[in-house]
């Protein structure tokens, strides 16, 4: 239904090695949204994540996509909601032994009955999408870190996903190619309506692309902020301030947030 959140996250409890590292965690995220998640390190921003698409069991509360429990229901139906979000994590490694193309197909013909034709044909236009039209065939050593970010997040495009997972995905990049990499998700988010969920800890990114930003507490253990970054620059807790204002923006974003470096 459109008038239902995306994505409700409801009195989620999370633990990372058996240790409960996020608690009384309540947000929704809407359609067409971009949500970024910030915190210090270690506070269980990708613990969270790896809750968000499925991947581990809450220790309470629920998530539930388009209405449907994510966590509880036979694997088939678990298998299809999960089917669409695109995910890339962390580490965000492609297969070193694939060429990109392959990389991109992989997904497709894991879990898609399309010819292999039609693998290759939208593999190659996702790759055009991230600015690696020509690269089907370049093996991912023959990239550069920049070109690597962009192809595994052309690979968590591979199946169209409605909702899309980024874990640090600017991290290990100069400025211009984090900057680069921002503007790319605006643009999914502007051109294919992908709602985007995004962890990060590059406080240039989080004014350049969040509507929101969602602040996990190391020490309270839980959210204590949740608003655009603006809001929350201004009139924050102390904490949340303090952490944006290592890197804030040095003008108000305007409503067609700019990307770094042309302000
Ligand atoms: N498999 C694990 N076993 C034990 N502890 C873990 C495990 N994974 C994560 N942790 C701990 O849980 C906490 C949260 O980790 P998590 O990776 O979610 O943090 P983060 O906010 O993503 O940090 P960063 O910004 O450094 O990526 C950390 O204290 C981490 O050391
Ligand atoms: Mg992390």
């Amino acid at each position: 239904m459109a008038t239902t959140a995306l994505l409700q996250v409801q009195g989620l409890a999370v633990q990372a090695g058996g240790v409960r590292v996020q608690q009384g965690l309540d947000f929704e995220v809407q359609r067409g949204e971009v949500l970024v998640v910030v915190g210090p390190s270690g506070c269980g921003k990708s613990t969270l994540l790896r809750h968000l698409v499925g991947l581990e069991r809450p220790a309470a509360g629920r998530v539930l996509l388009d209405g449907h429990d994510l966590h509880h229901g036979d694997e088939a139906a678990l298998a299809a909601l999960r089917r669409r979000f695109g995910v890339m994590f962390q580490a965000g490694a492609l297969w070193s032994s694939m060429t990109l193309g392959q990389n991109l197909m992989l997904p497709m013909r894991l879990f898609t009955a399309l010819p292999a034709a039609e693998c290759a044909r939208r593999a190659r236009f996702k790759l055009a999408l991230v600015g690696l039209q020509g690269g089907f065939e370049l093996m991912p050593a023959q990239l550069s870190g920049g070109m690597r970010k962009r192809a595994a997040l052309a690979r968590a495009l591979a199946l169209d996903p409605e909702l899309l997972f980024l874990d640090e995905p600017g991290s290990g990049l100069d400025p211009p190619n984090a900057a680069r990499l921002d503007e790319l998700v605006l643009h999914l988010r502007h051109y294919l309506g992908t709602t985007v969920v995004m962890v990060t800890h590059e406080i240039t990114s989080v004014f350049a692309v969040a509507d929101r930003a969602l602040y996990l507490d190391e020490h309270a253990k839980t959210m204590t902020a949740l608003g655009t970054p603006d809001e929350l620059l201004r009139h924050g807790p102390l904490a949340v301030r303090q952490f944006l204002q290592r890197g804030a923006a040095p003008a108000p974003a305007g409503p067609d947030r700019h990307p770094r470096g042309s302000a």
